[in-house]
This record gives structure tokens, C-alpha cells and sequence, in this order.
């Protein structure tokens, strides 16, 4: 019996220090370059603009302008344009798999609100902007944490 809890909690505590490990990651931005500093922060910045455009057309009904804005979110993909080899070097080195994962799904996301945006679908436009915000807050909350200490990790 107490053989069998100790276990029991040893998995738990495990579990709970791998779940943990993956909220609380290492900031990526000391690693990063100075130049992919700024790239970062001017893609982090249009994107920012972006958004709050795409929030004003979706309440509004302006199609066409979720559509565009959205498709110009994904096309500033900065781990596919705008880099050197050597940047993208850097920035493999700089980042973990899991940031990678998050921009691509970010970006992933941002096309899919594009194709609502030309589909006249205003339900699927609120729900990608939701999820697209949340994306926002969950790289923030692990990658960024000594830029954004108040951002607390959300679970959707
Ligand atoms: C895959 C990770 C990731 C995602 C997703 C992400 N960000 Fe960021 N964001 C960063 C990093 C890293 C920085 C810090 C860049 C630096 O300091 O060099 C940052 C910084 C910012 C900044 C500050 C820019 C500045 O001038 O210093 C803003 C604003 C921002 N993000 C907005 C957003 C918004 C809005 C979203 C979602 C719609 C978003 N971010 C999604 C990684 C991400």
C-alpha cells in the first residue's frame, strides 16, 4: 500500500515538474541577435496593428479588410523570409522547437482567417481571432517571461 502511493506520487510529482518545465521556459530573447532582435520586434509590431484592425473589421463586417490584414499577418512569416542563412542559424540556435511550433501555428492561423475573412464568416472570424490572441499570450508567457513577467500561461 505505502509502497504503491509512493509510486503513485512519484509519477505525479514527475508529471507536475514536466508540466511545469514546459510553462516556464527559458526566455528566448537574450539569445537573440541583435538583428533579429529588431526583425522581432517589427514583425511582433505590424502584427500588433494588424490585430487591432482585424477586430475593428470583423465587428464591422469588412470582409474584405479581415481577409487582407489577416493574409498580411501570414505572409511576414519571419522564419521563412527576410533571413540570411546565417540569421536562420542563429535564430535555430536562439529558440527552442516549441517557438517554432507556436509561430508556425500562429501563422497557420492567421491563413485560416484569411480564408474566413474571404468566406464572408463572421463566427469562424471570432473564433481564429481568439485563438490567435490566445497563441499570442502562450508564446509570451513561456518565451518571453523577462519581457512580459505579467502575462500569466492560459489553458483553452
Ligand atoms: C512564437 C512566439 C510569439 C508569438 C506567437 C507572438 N509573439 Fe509577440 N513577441 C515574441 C517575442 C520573442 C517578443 C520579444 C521580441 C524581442 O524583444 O526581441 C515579442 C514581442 C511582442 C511585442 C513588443 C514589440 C516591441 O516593440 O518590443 C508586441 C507588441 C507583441 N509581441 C505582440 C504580439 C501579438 C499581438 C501577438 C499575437 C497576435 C504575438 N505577439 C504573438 C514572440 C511571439
Amino acid at each position: 500500500m505505502t509502497k504503491t502511493s509512493g509510486s503513485l506520487l512519484g509519477i505525479l510529482l514527475l508529471s507536475l515538474t514536466v508540466s511545469f518545465a514546459a510553462t516556464a521556459a527559458e526566455p528566448v530573447t537574450p539569445k537573440l541577435t541583435e538583428k533579429l532582435d529588431r526583425l522581432l520586434r517589427e514583425e511582433m509590431r505590424s502584427i500588433q496593428t494588424a490585430m487591432g484592425q482585424i477586430h475593428s473589421a470583423i465587428v464591422m463586417g469588412q470582409h474584405a479588410k479581415v481577409a487582407k490584414q489577416a493574409q498580411d499577418i501570414h505572409d511576414s512569416f519571419i522564419l521563412q523570409q527576410s533571413l540570411t542563412e546565417q540569421d536562420r542559424k542563429d535564430l535555430m540556435s536562439a529558440v527552442p522547437e516549441g517557438f517554432i511550433q507556436l509561430d508556425k501555428e500562429f501563422h497557420q492561423l492567421a491563413a485560416s482567417l484569411a480564408e474566413a475573412g474571404r468566406n464572408d464568416d463572421t463566427a469562424k472570424q471570432h473564433q481564429l481571432f481568439g485563438k490567435m490572441t490566445g497563441n499570442c499570450i502562450q508564446c509570451h508567457s513561456t518565451y518571453v517571461s523577462d519581457r512580459f513577467p505579467g502575462v500569466k500561461p492560459v489553458r483553452d
